[in-house]
């Protein structure tokens, strides 16, 4: 039987809303304004989809989408709120044991995944097996280093009070240690960017060599 969410299912009905408040809709603009410039990315994989607020974006710039998330309610949300894009497929997959072949997509892209899940390392090992030769892995990760004092007492606040305690394992990783866990896995960084004026979250685009 495979692993079972139960941290962000609690949220699904209502996730974007509570992120927006969360993060600030200003600064979650700017980060989709980013994911929104990216081209041809061809056939791509996104895990951790959540109700697919990136995926929406994503799928403008994609042949095929296959949006993924481990929790079944957020599948069912994304399911829902992705319906009218005939280039989206959403299903359940853990990040950490993929049920997809080697090489097998142009692009894999996750968002705010790595700083919530205890093993980002296995994460990132399995991204390169399904990435093609010459594919691209995009990481996006909200990111309290670089944040100014006012406005990180902030975002704790509204954490808790949306969510309450944050989920077992999480990293707080800046854009230098998420750089260095993509290095580590020898993916070659093409572009690396701090988005964000209060919230800050950090954007790495590596290449599978
Ligand atoms: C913080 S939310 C981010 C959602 C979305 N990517 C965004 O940035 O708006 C993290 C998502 O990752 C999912 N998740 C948690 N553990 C996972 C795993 N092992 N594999 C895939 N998804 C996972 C959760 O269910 C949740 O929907």
């Amino acid at each position: 039987m495979g692993q079972k969410e139960t941290y962000w299912s609690r949220f699904a009905d209502n996730f974007e809303e509570r992120n927006n408040y969360v993060v600030g809709k200003a600064d979650v603009d700017l980060i989709l304004k980013k994911v929104a410039a990216l081209k041809n990315l061809g056939n791509v994989l996104e895990l951790g989809c959540s109700n697919g607020t990136f995926s929406k974006v994503l799928a403008n710039n994609s042949d095929s989408l296959l949006a993924t998330d481990l929790s079944e309610k957020m599948v069912g949300v994304a399911r829902d709120c992705l319906k009218t894009f005939n280039n989206i497929r959403v299903e359940k997959a853990d990040c950490f044991d993929l049920p997809y072949s080697d090489n097998s997509f142009d692009t894999v892209f996750m968002a705010n995944l790595i700083h919530i899940v205890p093993n980002p390392e296995n994460a990132i090992k399995e991204c390169k097996r399904v990435l093609k030769k010459d594919g691209s892995l995009i990481v996006v990760s909200y990111t309290q280093k670089g944040m100014r004092l006012r406005y990180k007492t902030g975002l704790i606040y509204r954490y808790l009070k949306t969510y309450g305690k944050p989920p077992k394992g999480g990293r707080n990783f800046g854009l230098e240690d998420a750089t260095s866990l993509l290095k580590s896995y020898k993916f070659k960084i093409t572009n690396t960017e701090l988005i964000g004026k209060k919230s800050k979250a950090l954007f790495i685009k590596g290449q599978k060599k």
